[in-house]
């Protein structure tokens, strides 16, 4: 028997070890063999030599099974070398991606609101009447609608025009102070140089105690992001109209092609308007009911300040996806 204990020893592989297993096991192995050959030892043997061959069974089962566990344990590192991919190997042929002009510019916005403490909230793109127009003092046939004009569904549903809902929507699930900015994309039905019917805006809301929330505040804070944004310009406040802000100005920065002097871009005028914002009008604290507050709001579309930041031309450009001009900005 003992030739079989150094022969599991030696096997060198799975399959090796299962010949072995079959010449002691088998029907035809030699333990078969061997328990035959008792039948016909001398009655008085018989258990002696029965004993012998358990422990044997017994103890060759217990080596080809450790025996087995190793030479599996070593095929499989054998495998895992072979089949080795080195993911650190630099790859001539490879090129990293990198982001969209228009999230980058949405990123730094971002990153400067969040670094004065604004919370980022965001909204669902499908919007009821409520929340996109009727909330922000925009009633129907309100003629203000018409510069907004959208997609609609089915039960007074649309796709939003604008992130001002989600001033609503913050509002009604959260109470005074609040400090936030929505950034997201809008639909319009609008196509041309500078309208593409899916953009991007960051709407902005400041609310607090009544009396504590002025226009010089408001100012203060987009001068200093203009400047975050643009470098050293200069900004100036133009008297607008907003139904959701009174008084409502629009914002301009001075000219970063001419530096003021007038050009193509800025039609001569030596201004550029980037962005919409006022001091919220009681209707809309009405609507959301809310009593004895005061705050400011703002609202500005990314692709603008993307294309002024990058001097791209044409808007749409950036929604083609030609990798020509997407290239420019990894
Ligand atoms: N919602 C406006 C738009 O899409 C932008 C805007 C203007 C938002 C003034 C504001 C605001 O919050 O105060 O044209």
């Amino acid at each position: 028997m003992e030739e079989w204990y150094s022969a599991i020893e030696s096997a060198g592989d799975v399959e090796g070890l299962e010949e072995i297993r079959i010449a002691v096991f088998g029907k035809k192995g030699v333990l078969a063999a061997e328990f035959a050959k008792m039948k016909s030892a001398p009655n008085e043997q018989k258990s002696a030599i029965a004993k012998e061959l358990n422990i044997h069974k017994g103890r060759l089962t217990k080596q080809l099974s450790e025996r087995k566990n190793i030479l599996q344990t070593l095929e499989l590192e054998r495998a895992m070398k072979a089949e080795a991919i080195d993911m650190t190997l630099y790859s001539p042929t490879s090129s990293s991606g990198a982001l969209h002009p228009v999230m980058e510019t949405m990123d730094r916005i971002v990153e400067y609101f969040s670094m004065m403490n604004f919370a980022v909230k965001t909204g669902p793109m499908i919007e009821d009447d409520f929340h996109n127009f009727e909330a922000l003092n925009l009633p129907k046939y309100h003629p203000a609608r018409d510069m907004q004009d959208t997609f609609y569904f089915k039960d007074e549903m649309l796709l939003r025009t604008h992130t001002s809902p989600v001033q609503i929507r913050t509002m009604l699930s959260h109470k005074p102070p609040i400090r936030m900015i929505a950034p997201g994309a809008v639909f319009r039905r609008d196509y041309d140089i500078t309208h593409t019917p899916m953009f991007h805006q960051v709407e902005g809301l400041l609310v607090d105690e009544e009396g504590k929330v002025s226009f010089a505040n408001l100012k203060y804070i987009l001068e200093d992001f203009l400047k975050y944004m643009f470098g050293d310009v200069d900004v100036r406040f133009r008297p607008s109209f907003f139904p959701f802000t009174e008084p409502s100005a629009e914002v301009d920065i001075s000219c970063i092609f001419c530096e003021g002097e007038g050009c193509r871009v800025c039609s001569k005028t030596g201004w550029l308007e980037v962005l919409g914002c006022g001091i919220v009008d009681e209707n809309v604290f009405d609507a959301v009911g809310y009593e004895n507050v005061s705050g400011y709001a703002f609202g500005l579309g990314v692709e603008r300040f993307a294309m002024l930041i990058h001097r791209i031309g044409d808007l749409r450009s950036l929604f083609e996806g030609d990798i020509r001009l997407l290239e420019q900005f990894r």
